[in-house]
């Protein structure tokens, strides 16, 4: 039996009957800019689905605890149930997107060496940008915590790299979300997917993720695929 929690912009999340598992269902639906830009995006959830759970059974083998359990169907997957800390975890390897622009660089300038970012997680405020400082004086989590979201992203973003590169894929930056569970240990959580990373093809730079539907680039379906082809086909 499953019970609905909660709506999110690409996700749904379930109760199962497992006190410690949800259950999440990806959508179509595909938002930007703090979702005034909404569309859909054809087959997005099951591509989305299926690579945020290849990548979490990479990044769990060696050994950084995630939130997945097993896929069920080809939109669906149980995980584990964790309470999401609000801080949105950005790295980048190249300078893209509102990093380019805060600072006045062209996008695929190569940074010297992997930045990492905090946001907060808030839609009303539109997940503002934050000094580190402010993860913990605001009580967003411990210290403790803070210092394992830091250690894990950046071993996350070698695990992605190294992964992508055997695919022709850059990865120029990502967005993770980590979550504690009921014993509070500090899981991965969320997704990873051409949603929440910025993907290029190696060979052309050619855009491979929501890039394409955030700047209207066309083809988003077929980036979407791409990515898929290249790890899961
Ligand atoms: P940014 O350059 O717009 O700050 O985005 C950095 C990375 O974070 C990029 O890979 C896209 C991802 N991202 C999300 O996953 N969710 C968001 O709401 C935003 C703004 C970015």
């Amino acid at each position: 039996m499953t019970e609905f929690l909660y709506e999110g912009k690409a996700k749904k999340i379930f109760k199962t009957d497992n006190p410690e598992e949800y259950l999440v269902y990806f959508k179509d639906d595909a938002t930007a800019f703090n979702a005034q830009k909404k569309g859909t995006v054809l087959e997005k959830g099951i591509i989305n689905n299926k690579l945020s759970n290849y990548f979490f059974k990479i990044i769990e083998s060696r050994g950084i605890p995630t939130h997945f359990v097993r896929e069920i169907s080809d939109r669906e997957s149980i995980v584990k149930k964790v309470k999401i800390i609000p801080v949105e975890v950005i790295v980048r390897n190249k300078v893209a997107g509102s990093m380019a622009k805060r600072m006045g660089i062209d996008e695929g300038f190569i940074l010297k060496y992997p930045t990492i970012e905090f946001s907060y997680k808030n839609d009303e405020l539109g997940d503002p940008l934050m000094a580190d400082s402010y993860v913990v004086a605001l009580g967003l989590c411990s210290d403790d915590d803070f210092n394992t979201i830091k250690k894990y992203s950046m071993q996350i973003n070698e695990i992605l790299k190294e992964e992508m590169l055997k695919a022709e894929i850059i990865l120029i930056d990502f967005k993770l979300e980590f979550g504690k569970t009921s014993d509070d240990t500090i899981i991965l959580a969320d997704e990873i997917s051409p949603d929440t990373c910025r993907l290029w093809d190696a060979k052309t730079n050619e855009k491979l993720d929501k890039d394409r539907f955030r700047r209207d680039l066309g083809n988003v379906e077929g980036a979407y695929k791409e990515v898929l082809k290249r790890f899961l086909q």
